[in-house]
């Protein structure tokens, strides 16, 4: 039930690819709890039309961009500002994608072009919002930036290939640009360590209906689903959380502290 959370409040989403993105859920939460956005993805993802959809239920414009292109991030901003009528209080990065993960690529066999390519979609586009927003003037003083990352920044997953390396790299601009940001404008930049979700980038990754069931049987609380992470989204983008900057929070029922669980015990113990 909204409480108006983010009454007043203007931001930028990206990343809603169609319903079952998590970003989609954000976008409608956040619209429901008052928030005005806009919305972004790269231009192919316009293709497959889903977004206008979101758009027109919640009201939004939507500004494409490529979010490693740093010509379409200022477009971006400087569009967003004006079709807002001011500078935006949140921003959300919601973006992930690794060519070595979409074309079934080894580990020990890795294109490097493509390597590159999952850390610049992947992580650098966070900095790269973050940069293009700052020579702009372009997020509100307490405002709120959010990225959305994956355990496998910190333990060792088999086929999550080159985003663990990515999710690293993300994670760590959430500190140095939080801080920058927070000196400068006490602008507050987070990740969320979202359990593994059913979208069109979690499905991508081989394996993944397994471990899936493996972190919702690893996880006292069960795997947090996309409604419950777009609810932690729009916390993190309320003033209920101005002096929480430079984090990386688990958003994960308990996976990332659990030993083992008496669901995993169950299963081993049929063996
Ligand atoms: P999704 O596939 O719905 O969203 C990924 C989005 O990235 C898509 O909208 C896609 O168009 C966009 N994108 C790709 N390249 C882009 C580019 N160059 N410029 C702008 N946008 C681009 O999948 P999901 O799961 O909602 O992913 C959102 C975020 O959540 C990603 O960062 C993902 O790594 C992260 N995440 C997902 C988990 C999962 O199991 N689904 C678990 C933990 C984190």
């Amino acid at each position: 039930m909204p409480h108006d959370l983010l009454k007043g409040k203007k931001g930028i989403i990206s990343g809603a690819l169609d319903s079952s993105s998590i970003a989609w859920k954000v976008a409608e939460k956040a619209h429901a709890e008052g928030a005005q956005i806009v919305l972004t993805n790269a231009p192919i993802a316009m293709r497959m039309g889903e977004i206008n959809k979101l758009a027109e239920q919640i009201g939004a414009e939507i500004v494409p961009a490529d979010a490693t292109s740093m010509e379409d991030l200022e477009n971006l901003f400087t569009k967003s500002m004006e079709s807002l009528g001011g500078k935006v209080d949140f921003v959300l990065h919601s973006i992930g994608m690794s060519p070595n993960v979409r074309k079934g690529r080894d580990y020990g066999n890795l294109n490097y072009d493509w390597f590159l390519k999952s850390l610049d979609v992947s992580a650098l586009s966070f900095h790269k919002m973050m940069q293009t927003a700052e020579k702009l003037d372009a997020i509100n003083d307490w405002g709120s930036v959010l990225g959305l990352s994956y355990i496998a920044a910190q333990r060792s997953f088999p086929d999550y290939s080159d985003m663990a390396q990515a999710k690293a790299v993300l994670e760590s601009i959430a500190r140095s640009y939080g801080a920058r940001l927070g000196e400068k404008k006490n602008i507050r930049v987070n990740t969320i360590s979202q359990s593994p979700t059913m979208t069109t980038a979690g499905s991508g990754v081989p394996g993944f209906d397994v471990f899936f069931d493996y972190a919702d049987k690893m996880s006292p609380l069960g795997n947090a689903d996309a409604d419950s992470c777009a609810d932690y989204c729009v916390s993190l983008f309320s003033d209920y959380t101005r002096m929480v900057t430079m984090q990386n929070l688990m958003h994960d029922g308990g996976f990332s502290t659990a030993g083992i669980t008496d669901a995993i015990v169950e299963v081993l113990m049929k063996k």
